[in-house]
């Protein structure tokens, strides 16, 4: 096998070209940048926030506020990258075509491998933290479902297994809910890209309200002296909740997967994105400190923090609304990834590395049809039947992973001098000499006392962050990379550090599947591989 072959690339201009040449011409052009702003913020506006914030906020304490603002930083430098590609690359594969105009086939394929943790895998993580607010919200309303109905297999308690019925010899477990959801959305996201839209914008719009309603409404029980310690658990403590900080803020880069279906994705996408990032990540400080205000930081370890802290406080009218409005919000993020995905294969399957059925449009809808239907079953049959607690850390690795690999493509753009067909552009700040500046004072601190030994035995992947950080310092120097893509790939590798060394390796392993199924189709009935 010729290692070109591995690495070829489309060229930006193909990639136009093909665009112009009628590719995606089944698709409706629909979206402005109020839609896709409103899409970003469905996406992004989901299970993290109000649930997985609850137990960051336990471990952490009122500090876990900073957090959110130094994964909102780190957000904010792979958006403009993002942005870069998507007014430079309008097509619908987000990441994955920009590694395939940056890196090559190969590295494309690992990332396209990568987005389906972000997409599809996060999405049985929402799906199942909708049927739990779900079951909740209908037993405020007194209706119960039996338990056997509402949980995984492996979660159910033995009371619940024994009073399951059995069907044939199998006993009939499974979280009805959580699939039934998702049957539902992928319906909607099949008949078409309007009627999609317009549920989103609808169900942000009261998201929203909420939101602002808990902000607002929160703001008059908080007692400053619960903010006191602002970090009882030390940096430790706060770090401790990357994985639930970064799963809140997952979506954003979701957009760029309708560049397609947009009125003018060279103009809009990258406004969409810095605006939905900004406003989402103002409501979630504001928020994280309303509810380490409320009560008491060690109060928080529960699956509802929203609604919790209401009760809390004695009122019980606005945790119920909160209960209902989590419903509708989990739903909307629902939503865009699976409106997401089905977009990430078609482009895939339009180049060869899918099989062609992926890259079907439908006459009458305009949509990914068969692409979305593998959606839908790839993410309702596992939410019925796991526990998917882990795959919150798995979904947030495979994310950074194709975060740092986008804000690297910047760098690459630059470098090859191609930056001309980009209508937006991540703003130029020489990181020639600032770069390494920063590396040698970080280390020097981190050196002192001892710290970085102690630090390296600890996490050992803090070792790659270094290391990383070195030789971007002396690339810099050498090419005059432009500092703020630099930043977005230290903050995010940084980051991923934090996941642990287990997360890594089930990543890995989730790699080596992909790379299987690459060498055994894609690489062989790859449309550039039959070009050559
Ligand atoms: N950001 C999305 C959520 O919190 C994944 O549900």
């Amino acid at each position: 096998m010729a290692k070109n072959s591995l690495f070829r690339k489309k060229s930006i201009a193909q990639v136009l070209s093909n665009d112009a040449t009628g590719e995606s011409h089944g698709l409706a052009k629909v979206l402005g940048v109020r839609d896709l702003t409103s899409l970003g913020i469905a996406a992004i506006i989901g299970a993290g926030i109000f649930s997985t914030i609850g137990r960051a906020s336990f471990d952490g304490g009122p500090a876990v506020s900073l957090l959110f603002v130094f994964t909102a930083i780190a957000c904010v430098f792979t958006a403009l990258s993002y942005a870069q590609f998507a007014s430079t690359v309008p097509v619908s594969g987000s990441a994955y075509t920009y590694a395939y105009v940056s890196f090559g086939e190969l590295f494309a394929w690992i990332i396209g491998w990568a987005l389906i943790l972000e997409y599809a895998v996060s999405n049985m993580v929402v799906a199942i933290s909708w049927s739990e607010y779900f079951t909740s919200m209908l037993a405020g309303f007194g209706m119960h479902l039996p338990e056997w109905l509402t949980v995984d297999p492996a979660s159910a308690k033995p009371e619940v297994r024994a009073a399951a019925p059995v069907i044939a010899g199998i006993r009939i477990i499974c979280d009805l809910p959580a699939g039934l959801i998702t049957a539902l959305v992928t319906a909607l996201v099949y008949v078409g890209i309007r009627e999609s839209r317009n549920a989103s914008n609808l169900l942000v719009a009261l998201k929203l309200a909420v939101i602002l309603l808990v902000i607002g409404a929160g703001v008059f029980y908080v007692k400053p002296e619960n903010w006191s310690p602002f970090a009882p658990n030390g940096v430790g403590g706060v770090l401790s909740g990357v994985a639930a900080v970064f799963f809140a803020f997952i979506g954003f880069d979701s957009i760029s997967t309708t560049a397609e279906e947009c009125v003018n994705p060279q103009r809009d996408l990258p406004k969409a994105m810095i605006y939905c990032l900004a406003i989402c990540t103002v409501l979630y400080v504001a928020i994280t400190l309303v509810l380490t205000g409320m009560v008491h930081y060690k109060e928080l370890n529960v699956d509802d923090p929203l609604a919790y802290v209401f009760h809390k406080v004695g009122f019980d009218f606005v945790a119920g609304v909160i209960s209902v409005s989590a419903v509708i919000a989990i739903t909307s993020a629902l939503l865009v990834y699976q409106l997401g995905q089905p977009r990430i294969w078609m482009t895939m399957s339009r180049d060869g590395l899918l099989w062609p059925k992926f890259a079907k449009v439908h006459p009458k809808y305009h949509t990914p049809s068969f692409a979305t239907i593998v959606t839908g079953l790839v993410v309702a049959i596992p939410s019925m039947f796991f526990d998917m607690g882990f795959f919150v850390d798995l979904t947030s690795v495979g994310t950074f992973f194709a975060f740092i690999l986008v804000c690297s493509g910047v760098l690459y753009l630059d470098y090859k001098g191609l930056t001309q067909y980009s209508k937006f552009r991540v703003p130029y700040v020489n990181g020639q000499y600032i770069i390494g500046l920063g590396f040698l004072i970080a280390f020097g601190f981190a050196l002192k006392g001892g710290h970085f030994i102690l630090a390296i035995e600890e996490k050992p992947l803090l070792f790659v962050f270094w290391i990383t950080w070195a030789g971007l310092s002396v690339a810099a120097f050498r090419l005059k990379f432009s500092l703020l893509p630099v930043l977005g790939i230290l903050t995010n590798l940084y980051l991923m550090t934090e996941l642990g060394i287990s997360n890594w390796g089930a990543f890995a392993a989730w790699l080596v599947i992909g790379l299987v199924i690459y060498f055994g189709y894609g690489h062989k009935h790859s449309r550039l591989a039959k070009a050559s």
